[in-house]
Parts: structure tokens; C-alpha cells; sequence
């Protein structure tokens, strides 16, 4: 489903920490329900900018993590303060005002037949995870989850996930790794898979890399910095396999990992 044209302010519903993130919560009347994979453009309505006198931020985009409800759905987002704008979103308490554009974007399919479903995913890339098992599970799928983490307090996160298994970088919580140590062996048990992930560049191509080399599908939601968010700027070009380039906001951000050559870095 593509989103309505134009933003929508919604009204901040709930916003609580879950270790190193936070999640916002705002039911959207006036959208459709987003498709796990889907994304959406988001701003503060107010203080959205360096300053007074300082031009707003682009909007950013997230990766929904969640949409509950019917009447209307609530939209969740799990954003991690990297930078001033989910510094800023980060800040906002029920009551205040968020522009969305959404949702946006490809997401993920469902497993051909006689493949089972394993999820993959690495800090933030946990959010595009949480929905999609949702999805899997309601449908009767199972949907496996191997989630990587810097440390213990980000590894709360794996919570948002129904029995994900963990790994961090630190080993203060479940396997002392990288999260590829973990899909490495459910790859090597033999049941036909296809995965799907979501994480960090290099994560992202380590996977990747493992399932051509085991002939196993993936399908990879990719980030990029993104100005529009619905194919005007070119500014989320990725490169393929074939010598062209796809806009990651129309075409992904979910890409068959056949298309790619290799998972670019930011
Ligand atoms: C489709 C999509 C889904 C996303 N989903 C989520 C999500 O669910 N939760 C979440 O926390 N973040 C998500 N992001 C990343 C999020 O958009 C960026 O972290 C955010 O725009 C950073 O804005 P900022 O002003 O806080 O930091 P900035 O100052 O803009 O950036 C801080 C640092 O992050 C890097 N960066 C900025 N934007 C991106 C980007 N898009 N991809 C990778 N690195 C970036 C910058 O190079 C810089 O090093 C997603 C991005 C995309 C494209
Ligand atoms: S973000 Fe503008 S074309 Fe993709």
C-alpha cells in the first residue's frame, strides 16, 4: 500500500525506553496499515531544526516496527540518538505533534514453498524485524530471530522480537560474537531457509556473502540516506549486480540480495 500524498501530523501516543532505544508510539488515522518493510519520513512538528534562526532538518526515515490497532492503527518506531534528529524525536512525549510521509517502500515477501523463514538483524535493523514476524507467525510460519547487538543494554531490544536468540559484540548477553555466528549454523543444519535481514552495512554483506555461497535467497533491508523518500532526489541510489542503480526508497528499501553484488557501505 503506498502512502496518501502529502504529511500527516499525528499526536504522540506513547513513547517509552527499551535499553538504548526509545519507541514511539502515534495512532495514523488518515493511513494505510504499512507492510512489514515498509518505511516512513519522519519530523517533529515543533523544534525540528538547529535553531531559531537555522533552516529545519529533512524529515528522517525509519523503518516501522510495529503497527497495532484498526481503528485507527498505531504506528511504533524504534529509533536509536545518533545524530539531531533522532536525538530530537527521542525527546518527544505523548501529546506532541509528529509529521509523517508513508508508508513507503518494498518490503519483505513471503518464503517460496518448503522454506522456512529465518530472520537476521543487528541494532536498529531489529525494527523492520519485529513486524514482519508478526506477519510470519499470524500466518502460521514459524520466524526465527538472530539478533546482534553492541552490548547488553542495547540487547534489550531483542526484546521487541517474540524468542530471539542474541549475540553482542561486548558478550555480556547470549552468544559472544556477531550475529553471522548464529545464522552460520542454522544455514549449516540443512532445512531449506530464506533470509531476511536488516542491520549495518557490514553485517548486512556478511550475510549476504553466506547465503550466495550456500545458494540460500535473502532478501535485505538496506539503508541509505534519503532526502525525499518517495524517488524524486536520487539521493538513495544503490548499485547491482547488472551495472545499474536502483533508488532504494521506490525499489527497496527490502532488495532480493541476488540484485546485489555487494551490500555498499554508507
Ligand atoms: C529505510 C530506512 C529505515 C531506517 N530505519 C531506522 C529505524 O527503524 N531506526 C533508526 O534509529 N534509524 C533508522 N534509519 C536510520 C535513520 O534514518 C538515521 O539514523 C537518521 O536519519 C539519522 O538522523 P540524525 O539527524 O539523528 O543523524 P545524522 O547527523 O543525520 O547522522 C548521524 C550519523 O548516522 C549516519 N546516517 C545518517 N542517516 C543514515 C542512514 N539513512 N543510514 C545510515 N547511516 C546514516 C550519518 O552518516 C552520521 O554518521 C533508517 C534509515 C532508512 C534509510
Ligand atoms: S530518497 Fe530521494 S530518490 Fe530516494
Amino acid at each position: 500500500m503506498s502512502a496518501p500524498f502529502g504529511r500527516r501530523r499525528l499526536t504522540i501516543g506513547g513513547a517509552r525506553r527499551v535499553g538504548a532505544y526509545v519507541v514511539l508510539a502515534a495512532p495514523d488515522p488518515g493511513g494505510p496499515a504499512p507492510e512489514p518493510g515498509q518505511f516512513y519520513m519522519l519530523a517533529a512538528a515543533e523544534r525540528w531544526g538547529g535553531g531559531e534562526d537555522e533552516r529545519p532538518f529533512l524529515p528522517r526515515a525509519f523503518s516501522v516496527l510495529r503497527a497495532t490497532g484498526t481503528d485507527p492503527p498505531t504506528l511504533e518506531f524504534m529509533l536509536e540518538d545518533v545524530g539531531p534528529g533522532t536525538r530530537r524525536l527521542g525527546e518527544l512525549v505523548p501529546g506532541d505533534g509528529l509529521w509523517v510521509t508513508g508508508p513507503l517502500g518494498q518490503g519483505f515477501t513471503a518464503p517460496g514453498e518448503g522454506r522456512r523463514a529465518l530472520l537476521c538483524g543487528g541494532g536498529v535493523g531489529t525494527a523492520p524485524l519485529a513486524i514482519w514476524q508478526d506477519a510470519l507467525l499470524a500466518s502460521g510460519r514459524e520466524a526465527p530471530a538472530l539478533l546482534g547487538f553492541r552490548d547488553g543494554e542495547h540487547a534489550e531490544g531483542a526484546g521487541l522480537l517474540r524468542d530471539a536468540r542474541v549475540a553482542t559484540d561486548d558478550g555480556s548477553t547470549g552468544h559472544h560474537g556477531p550475529v553471522t555466528d548464529l545464522l552460520v549454523a542454522e544455514l549449516d543444519a540443512g532445512t531449506p531457509a530464506i533470509v531476511y535481514a536488516c542491520g549495518p552495512p557490514g553485517m548486512l554483506e556478511a550475510v549476504r556473502a553466506l547465503c550466495e555461497a550456500r545458494a540460500v535467497p535473502a532478501q535485505l533491508a538496506l539503508e541509505s540516506g534519503m532526502a525525499c523518500g518517495f524517488g524524486a532526489c536520487f539521493g538513495c541510489v544503490v548499485p547491482t549486480r547488472d551495472g545499474s542503480y536502483v533508488r532504494l526508497c521506490v525499489d527497496g528499501p527490502v532488495l532480493d540480495a541476488e540484485l546485489l553484488a555487494g551490500v555498499p557501505a554508507h
